[in-house]
């Protein structure tokens, strides 16, 4: 039998250069999406997967995210003093949700050397990876799609879509051969490929399921595109030992870490809700654009 994957990492060390000046001094897993921070999409999505354990990798200046998940002692003892019970089940909500570790990545090393830093935490046993960034909305959560390849396979199992081949030279970008219905064997990948060089138009999109021997590939694995160790590269390697799945999943993703994709997504979600979602439509459908 597999084993279950109990744990999801969400790297969240990272920079957020592309959404200054506010990443200054707030982490972009911070910045609201109609008013829910980006990395608890996330975090609810691997909840509703059935993964419970959440490990965030931090590094200075990511404070934010740790209040955010704890519980606010003084804010709700106000909410309970002045009656605000709806208020209060939002606050509570959040950090009763998940079960959460913290580890810090004290360099910026890169996405693999992200993951790697959760070795201890993961140890011996499979693992989803998250990136916040990717914000996908769909029927069937996409971490979940993913589990049920892993459930089937016992391998790891990447998240992949369609773009077109001038957008490929942005992603994680696999060779693959069909291996059912949304699904394809990797036979190899490449990060970032130049302009015209992309193995095919299937790119890596930010939700992993990783076997722990990843651990030791991205050990092994020395810094590639732009200097940073590579999770690409890392999966790359293991490749070599073992095989890995993509699943095109179903759904909308956005890059809620590039200023339009986060618009997009912003408008996205402000429709899809019930409170905001009718006046929202209205005033978009008045506007003379
Ligand atoms: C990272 C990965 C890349 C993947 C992408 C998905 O890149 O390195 O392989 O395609 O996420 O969003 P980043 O967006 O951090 O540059």
């Amino acid at each position: 039998m597999t084993p279950r994957v109990r744990k999801a990492v969400f790297p969240a060390a990272g920079l957020g250069t592309r959404f200054l000046p506010v990443t200054k001094s707030q982490p972009k897993e911070m910045l609201p999406l109609v008013d829910k921070p980006i990395i608890q999409y996330g975090v609810e999505e691997a909840l509703a997967s059935g993964v419970e354990n959440i490990i965030i990798v931090t590094g200075r200046g990511k404070q934010a995210i740790e209040d955010h998940f704890d519980v606010s002692f003084e804010l709700e003892y106000l909410l309970e003093s002045r009656g605000k019970t709806k208020e209060l089940d939002l606050v509570r909500r959040v950090s009763e949700l998940i079960h959460v570790s913290y580890v810090r990545q004290k360099e910026a090393l890169g996405l693999g050397h992200a993951v790697l830093v959760t070795k201890e935490l993961v140890s011996d046993e499979p693992f989803a990876v998250v990136l916040a960034d990717d914000v996908i909305l769909s029927e069937r959560p996409c971490l979940r799609q993913l589990l049920d390849v892993y459930e089937q396979k016992g391998c790891s199992v990447l998240a992949v879509m369609e773009v077109p081949p001038e957008e490929t030279s942005r992603y994680g970008v696999i060779a693959a051969e069909p291996a059912g219905d949304r699904l394809y064997r990797v036979k190899d990948m490449v990060e970032k490929p130049a302009a015209g060089k992309a193995p095919s138009n299937l790119a890596i999109i930010g939700r992993y399921v990783l076997t722990p021997e990843i651990f030791a590939a991205l050990a092994a694995t020395k810094p590639g595109s732009i200097g940073e160790i590579q999770l690409t590269d890392g999966i790359r390697q293991l490749l070599s030992q073992q095989p890995v799945y993509a699943c095109r999943f179903e759904g909308e993703r956005y890059d809620a870490g590039d200023r339009l994709g986060f618009l997009k997504a912003t408008v996205e979600l402000a429709l899809q809700r019930d409170d905001v979602g009718p006046d929202f439509r209205r005033y978009l459908s008045s506007l003379k654009l």
